[in-house]
């Protein structure tokens, strides 16, 4: 029977067989036959059989990969639809136990050793129940070691990991959030010596980037805390401004510019170059981190926070100013106003990272799948302050220390930096808990409670 024939009859493919017959060792071969003729299907020496069915095990195999690949890719977009409809954490997704039990929600903290990183933490902790913290961090800020032992006291699993490395990444296991409060955060930050702009560049963007790719990967959220100083200098140095009871605040009689309110400045307010290198990183970040989410269908929240400030910062004069002028006018430490007059006019609003915390966890548990993701957030016009202002709350509080006054004006220095937050305030019922003079005052204590502050903090 013709081969042909033989495979369009039904009756004869299901009972093929094979056949073995030898006569001498180098002319032996492997038939398979239609069962009932005498029509060969198949022949072929035992090496070459042999040899064949290798090439289809593997090309079973392969096949079954691939569908097994298939169906995750399947699960994971479904998955990833869900979470970006319904959002995680205690309104929406909850992580699973390999055992099938209901866990709390996981969050990684990057930059968990920073004064804004731990203080998330700690907030976090007391403010979601079940909650699971992991922190990493790579302890190059002077006084980030002081941290190390009171998150482990809290609770935080601590890894050290250098986020510029992809490999330090393999060993972390899967989350539901990431908070990236990792960076190198002084406005001044690249501009002193061979290699700092690169170094900028490597912790802030380079960093960013093995962020990204490693929530892409682990399917987790992700909020990026930028800041204010993404917005343009000259758009910042042309605020028309007057000077009230010490200290810079708007001028109402002039036009203000767009995304500008008496609220403060707002999501719009220009970004134009320049911004500074620190402002350049975290408004590449925004994109970068904006356009992954978009991709790779994970939700990212912005939120460009005004200046944070509270007990335990790390003050230098150019950056962590509030933490840096308190300790340093208790230790009569030399202050200057710089620039502006040498009158220390310049103002900025602050507030404490746990009341960012609550922002945090209301922007996880928001079930949104497009519409607003960058938002502004500070302390707002009530919890506003001048430099000659703080002076004057540290000379009643410690005594009278005079800053020197320099009126050399320092790069990328602006005069008045105050966020407008009411869309936060609108969209997730937010709102500033503590005060500034609150805040002010933990900071004294701590700055009283802690002599070498300065030296930690690598003054
Ligand atoms: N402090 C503020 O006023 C303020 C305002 C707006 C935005 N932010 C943003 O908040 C975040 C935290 O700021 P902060 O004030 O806590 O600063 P911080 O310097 O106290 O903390 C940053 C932490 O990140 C760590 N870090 C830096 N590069 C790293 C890397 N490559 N790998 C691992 N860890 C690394 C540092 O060791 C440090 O512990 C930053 O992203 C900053 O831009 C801060």
């Amino acid at each position: 029977m013709p081969c042909d024939q033989l495979l369009s009859n039904p009756w004869v493919i299901p009972t093929i067989s094979i056949d073995f017959f030898s006569s001498a060792a180098r002319r032996t071969r492997i038939e398979i036959r239609g069962a009932g003729t005498n029509s060969t299907l198949f022949s072929a020496r035992p090496i070459q059989y042999a040899l064949l069915r290798l090439g289809f095990t593997w090309l079973a195999i392969q096949y079954r990969n691939w569908k097994q690949e298939d169906l995750e890719a399947w699960t994971q977009t479904r998955r990833r639809e869900k979470i970006c409809r319904y959002g995680f954490g205690a309104g929406g997704y909850e992580s699973e136990t390999a055992a099938g039990g209901r866990t709390g929600m996981r969050i990684l903290i990057t930059g968990a050793c920073g004064f804004v990183g731990s203080a998330l933490a700690e907030s976090l902790l007391e403010r979601v129940e079940g909650i699971r913290v992991t922190g990493v961090d790579n302890l190059m800020r002077p006084g980030a070691e002081t941290n190390r032992a009171r998150l482990q006291r809290l609770g935080v699993q601590f890894v050290h990991v250098d986020l510029r490395a992809a490999s330090d990444f393999a060993a972390l296991p899967a989350f539901d959030w990431v908070i990236d409060a990792a960076a190198n955060p002084s406005v001044l930050a690249g501009l002193s010596g061979a290699g700092s702009s690169r170094r900028l560049f490597e912790h802030n963007l380079a960093a960013l980037g093995n962020v990204l790719e490693f929530c892409a990967e682990r399917r987790a959220g992700l909020l990026l805390l930028s800041s204010s100083r993404v917005y343009s200098i000259s758009a910042l140095a042309g605020i028309p401004l007057r000077v009230q009871d010490q200290a810079f605040g708007l001028d109402p009689s002039d036009p203000l510019p767009a995304g500008l309110s008496t609220h403060g400045i707002g999501a719009d307010f220009s970004t134009a170059q320049p911004v500074s290198l620190y402002g350049a990183t975290k408004l590449a970040s925004e994109v970068m981190a904006m356009e992954y989410g978009s991709a790779f269908e994970f939700p990212v929240w912005v939120t460009r926070c005004g200046v944070l400030t509270g007990a335990g910062q790390f003050g230098t004069p150019d950056q962590g100013i509030f933490a840096f002028w308190v300790n340093a006018h208790l230790r009569r430490h030399p202050l200057r106003y710089i620039g502006f007059n040498g009158m220390g006019h310049q103002a900025r609003d602050a507030f404490h990272p746990r009341d960012l915390a609550a922002l945090l966890v209301a922007q996880m548990n928001t079930p949104r799948s497009n519409g607003q993701r960058v938002y502004t957030a500070g302390g707002g016009p009530a919890n506003t302050m001048s430099l000659a202002q703080l002076t004057a709350w540290c000379d009643e509080r410690f005594g009278l220390h005079t800053p020197d006054i320099d009126l050399r004006s320092r790069p990328y220095d602006v005069p008045w930096v105050v966020m407008d937050s009411r869309n936060a305030i609108k969209d997730f019922n937010w709102r500033v808990e503590t005060s500034l003079p609150v805040v002010l005052d933990e900071l004294a204590r701590h700055a009283e409670n802690h002599p070498n502050w300065l030296d930690v903090s690598g003054v």
